[in-house]
């Protein structure tokens, strides 16, 4: 028995960098499930576990037809055992058994919970809810030492957890745009991360900021912070300096993830003039706490950074293994090095190093991986 559907869907390219991830795809229940049990690994730190289950997530967003027997799947990549095992269950039974289990455990909603502290990673949530500390308010009667982010994340706890929405978005880009252009006229700022790809709400807002002089957006970032500090936008931040050096023996192996942009870490304050779309304020609050994060960099990384930030996080790590395993090369959002060559490659558009790369271009919308 061959049914017409079973014949309808070709094999995918297994890097998430060879194939278009849009937003909107025709198999969200099953890619919510499988997003559980890869936050579940993550909150566990269970990194590579995590990693199987948002492969097995991304392929799906790029099937071109929503998946109604797992039989369709034959023949393609990046569905491992556990995941196929996941996808039968919601397929024949509507859910999964585990992926119910784990989104009613205690640790896992303890662990959301925390980790949804601003400044709280996984490694301390978990000593904390070894400690019986369930949630930000067990968290703040138990009267534990926090340090500068955690206490802001505390204290704006409930609107940092608010998606952030286009609107707003929009409403801080003019903010920035406005301070980055009082401290240094000519530089200019873009819109990164989810925001870039096209999403309509996010956890934060990401921006990037640059100068067409090299060199003029040095201490750029102070600057601004200054500027934004003075005019009351700013409940929280951290800077951190540049701290990137381009070294002839190519980069340090192996290679970090966290690159050295001078970067802010922050939390705007935005008021209902800057945003006319604060329905959302409770009560008689004019204003939301909104995290956001501002990089600069030099003219000349600027396609890396503009590449490295608009994300998704699984587009770049696939983008990082392309490189490394496909082409010998290391790419980070500074530079790409060709180890046969021993040299560094330039571009100066995100098309130049999906060339370089040896990749077809995946315009920001197609990284929703
Ligand atoms: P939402 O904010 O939830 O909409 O998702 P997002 O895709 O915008 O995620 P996020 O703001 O966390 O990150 C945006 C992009 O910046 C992602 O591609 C991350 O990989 C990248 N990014 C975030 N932090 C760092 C960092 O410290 N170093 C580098 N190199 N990249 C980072
Ligand atoms: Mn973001
Ligand atoms: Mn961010």
């Amino acid at each position: 028995l061959c049914g017409a559907d079973e014949l309808a869907v070709v094999s995918l390219p297994s890097y998430a960098c060879q194939r278009h991830t849009p937003l909107l795809h025709h198999n969200t229940v099953l890619i919510d499930a499988l997003s559980i049990l890869a936050e579940n690994a993550e909150l566990s730190e269970n990194e590579g576990r995590g990693v199987a289950f948002r492969r097995a997530g991304a392929l799906l967003k790029s099937l071109p037809q929503e998946i109604r027997r797992v039989e369709q799947l034959r023949g393609q990549p990046c569905l491992g055992d556990h995941s196929l095992r996941v996808i039968k269950e919601v397929l024949e039974d509507g859910v999964c058994c585990e992926v119910e289990t784990t989104k009613e455990s205690r640790q896992f909603k303890a662990m959301k919970a925390l980790t949804g502290i601003f400044g709280v990673g996984a490694k301390t949530a978990d000593r904390w809810f070894r400690e019986g500390i369930h949630t930000p308010s067990d968290l703040q009667r138990s009267g534990h030492n926090l340090n500068r982010a955690q206490r802001a994340g505390v204290q704006y706890y409930d609107d940092l957890n608010q998606p952030v929405r286009k609107a707003e978005a929009d409403a801080i880009g003019l903010i920035v745009e406005k301070a980055v252009s009082e401290v240094l006229p000519g530089a200019k700022i873009t819109l990164i991360g989810g925001f870039r790809r096209g999403k309509e709400t996010g956890h934060d807002v990401d921006f990037l900021i640059t100068h067409p002089e090299e060199g003029r957006e040095e201490g750029l970032m102070a600057k601004v912070v200054s500027w934004l500090e003075a005019q009351g936008f700013l409940l929280y931040h951290k800077t951190t300096r540049n701290s990137y050096l381009e070294s002839k023996d190519g980069p340090a192996r192996p290679p970090s993830n966290m690159d050295r942009f001078e970067r802010c870490f922050s939390i705007f304050r935005l008021t209902r003039e800057e945003s006319s779309m604060l329905s959302q304020c409770s009560g008689s609050r004019s204003w939301m706490a909104v995290r956001v994060d501002m990089v600069v960099s030099p003219y000349s990384q600027f396609a890396f950074a503009l590449l490295g930030w608009t994300g998704s996080k699984l587009f770049e790590r696939e983008l990082r293994r392309w490189a490394v395993h496909e082409r010998a090369m290391t790419l980070s959002s500074h530079t790409l090095y060709d180890s046969t060559k021993r040299q560094y490659l330039r571009a100066n558009s995100e098309e130049e190093i999906f060339a370089l790369l040896g990749l077809e271009y995946i315009p920001p919308c197609g990284r929703n991986a």
